[in-house]
């Protein structure tokens, strides 16, 4: 029978097997007194399984790749909107861009939102570079958008946004807003159908080499950094790297930095960093 909220309790010892489940299949370090979030986030979870401790539902875990798939969903942490830093997003329009558009050879950008969560991110690219193919004849771009849950993965799929995550985005730059986006039967927005057909998503774990899809000239690894310990972030820089093209830029989220890891990446702007081929960065 399931359990009722007072029956179930989370032991020290099964925290710490969680936490190194978690860690081992995500990367992401749950830190030591986070036992309450991780107690609130996965106790509805017991109910709807119908295991009666939490004993129980790691068995289940560690025996079921769909089970450890809603263990994933449920531990990450998905915060994203439309236009998050507005000063990456004036980098890429006056530098990155006009480079591109400059160098001759390649007509397709290609670029990776790397841990895309819900996909406002892939969709503020999208929104950019739709604008540029529009005024730029030859130009074109494809945007893969990545994330270790496959519940926001299915959500960025849709690409239905309403309110908070959209109303940042209306607020910053209504003229491509009102060019870029169209109201849907549902209250919210979508982006452009000739946007939405350049961007895909699909389920991708940063521990993992990206087999297909790169190279790309620009990636997005915002904001996900912050949760791996300093050797997973070194082996998930190396695995971008892999993907990148000499002339790439890499974006990443503001509380972070690569400047004490041990990486191939040379930093050109605050938050903006170019892969070095060949030798390591000076320092290193
Ligand atoms: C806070 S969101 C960042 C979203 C977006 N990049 C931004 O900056 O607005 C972090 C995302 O990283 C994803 N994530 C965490 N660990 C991951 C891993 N090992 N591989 C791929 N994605 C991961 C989470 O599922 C979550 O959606």
């Amino acid at each position: 029978m399931p359990s009722t909220d007072h029956e179930t309790s989370l032991s020290d010892a099964d925290f710490a097997k969680l936490r190194d489940i978690v860690h081992q299949t995500t990367g992401i370090t749950i830190a030591e007194n986070r036992k309450s979030m991780l107690f609130s986030r996965l106790q509805r979870r017991l109910r709807e399984t119908g295991e009666t401790t939490f004993s129980a539902y790691i068995d289940r875990v560690t025996s079921d790749p769909v089970e450890m798939q809603e263990l994933t969903n449920r531990v990450t942490t998905n915060e994203t909107y439309f236009y998050r830093t507005p000063r990456i997003w004036s980098h890429l329009r006056e530098v990155v861009i006009p480079r591109f558009l400059e160098t001759p050879g390649t007509r397709q950008m290609k670029v990776w939102s790397a841990a895309a969560s819900t996909g406002e991110e892939a969709h503020t690219v999208g929104v950019i570079l739709e604008d540029v193919r529009k005024s730029n004849a030859g130009f074109d771009y494809a945007i893969l958008g990545t994330d270790i849950s496959s519940r926001v993965i299915e959500i960025a799929t849709k690409g239905h946004y309403v309110g908070r995550p959209v109303a940042r985005f209306q607020k910053e730059d209504p003229d491509l807003f009102a060019r870029q986006m169209v109201g849907d039967d549902a209250g919210g927005y979508q982006v452009r159908p000739e946007v939405k057909r350049r961007i895909t998503f699909r389920l991708h774990n940063l521990l993992d080499r990206l087999k297909t899809g790169g190279p790309f000239d620009v990636v997005f690894l915002r904001n996900v950094l912050i949760y791996f310990t300093h050797e997973d972030q070194e082996k998930i820089l190396a695995h971008v790297h892999a993907q990148m093209k000499p002339d790439a830029t890499l974006i990443i989220g503001e509380s972070e930095t690569l400047g004490s890891l041990n990486c191939s990446f040379e930093a050109v702007a605050p938050l903006i960093y170019r892969p070095v081929f060949g030798a390591r960065k000076a320092g290193h």
